[in-house]
């Protein structure tokens, strides 16, 4: 048996909070596809879901949070057993849906077998935050049957509407009052974040392309805006949500950026300030990706 210590090997919280927060989250998704999963990617599901001889279709959601996406996908598919993981699991979840199961652990020691391998692995938002993503893409080949998925998505950078990409502000060394042009506090908190917390991380598609017996079959980045005043008719909402998850995020973040010695808190405080501010002010996007890759039959 091993010692889990979930704040050495995750650094947002894992609590009531985070979870709904991850709730909302999940919206943005939903928002982003029109639904559950990418629409590029339904047939390519449904094929796999449906029910032939032997066990049934058997999906896992690494790092499932609050859940959300193990849940639906049960519903949608009632013939799968879905299995959720993750460093916390909320007691209350066990009893969400006859087909969905979940089971708390670190996916870095190894993961739950099932007979004949999977069919979907799943895990959104969590490969930025593993140690070794590229260990974790390996094992879950090994995990997959042939002809499984393995459906990767994860938040990468901001973006101006021009497209350009911000220059990174830091409190302390950048003066509010006089700023080089094109620059943000945001994309210098992500850039801190990635320093911090996301060491290792490789977008979405690199994971997948880098296994050779992967081949990749969907790729896509959305741009997400920051604020509702960049809110397209296409998908209304998104800014609202986006606003409310990322500022929920630098709370979360509140603790692990103290806890590098680099930052005091009032100053954090403040760094989130000139975020909410200048999300208020600049039309700024994060850059969402998916990316899904099959196992070489
Ligand atoms: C940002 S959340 C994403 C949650 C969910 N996939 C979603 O899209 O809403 C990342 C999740 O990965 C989990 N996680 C991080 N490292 C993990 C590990 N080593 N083993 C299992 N779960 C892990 C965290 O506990 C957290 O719930």
């Amino acid at each position: 048996m091993y010692k889990t210590n979930v704040q050495e090997i995750y650094k947002l919280p894992t609590d009531k909070k985070e979870r709904e927060r991850l709730s909302v989250q999940h919206q943005i998704w939903n928002i982003l596809f029109g639904g559950l999963n990418a629409p590029a990617l339904h047939e390519t599901i449904n094929s796999r879901m449906a029910v032939r001889d032997g066990p049934p279709p058997a999906v896992l959601d690494v790092g499932c949070g609050s859940a959300s996406w193990a849940i639906e996908m049960a519903s949608v598919y009632l013939q799968a057993q879905i299995l959720g993981v993750d460093l916390a699991i909320d007691p209350s979840l066990h009893y969400a849906a006859p087909n969905v199961q979940f089971k708390q652990l670190d996916i870095t020691h190894g993961f739950p077998p099932t007979p004949g391998g999977y069919t979907i692995i799943h895990a959104r938002v969590v490969t930025g935050h593993l140690k070794d993503p590229t260990a974790f893409v390996q094992a879950a080949f090994a995990e997959l049957k042939p002809g499984g998925l393995l459906i990767l998505a994860d938040v990468f950078k901001p973006i101006w509407a021009d497209k350009s990409i911000p220059v990174p502000l830091f409190p302390g060394v950048h003066d509010p009052e006089n700023l080089p042009p094109g620059g943000s506090w945001w994309a210098g908190w992500i850039d801190f974040w990635h320093r911090a917390c996301y060491v290792d991380y490789r977008t979405t598609e690199s994971l997948i392309n880098a296994h050779d017996g992967l081949s990749v079959v969907h790729q896509e980045r959305y741009l997400v805006p920051m604020h509702p005043s960049n809110d397209t008719e296409e998908r209304e909402g998104l800014g609202a949500v986006s606003n409310s998850i990322t500022l929920g995020f630098c709370h979360a973040g509140i603790k692990p950026f103290v806890a590098t010695g680099q930052f005091t808190r009032t100053q954090v405080e403040e760094w989130i300030r000139l975020i909410q501010r200048e999300f208020e002010t600049k039309p700024i996007y994060m850059a969402w990706d998916i990316a899904c890759g099959v196992k070489s039959s």
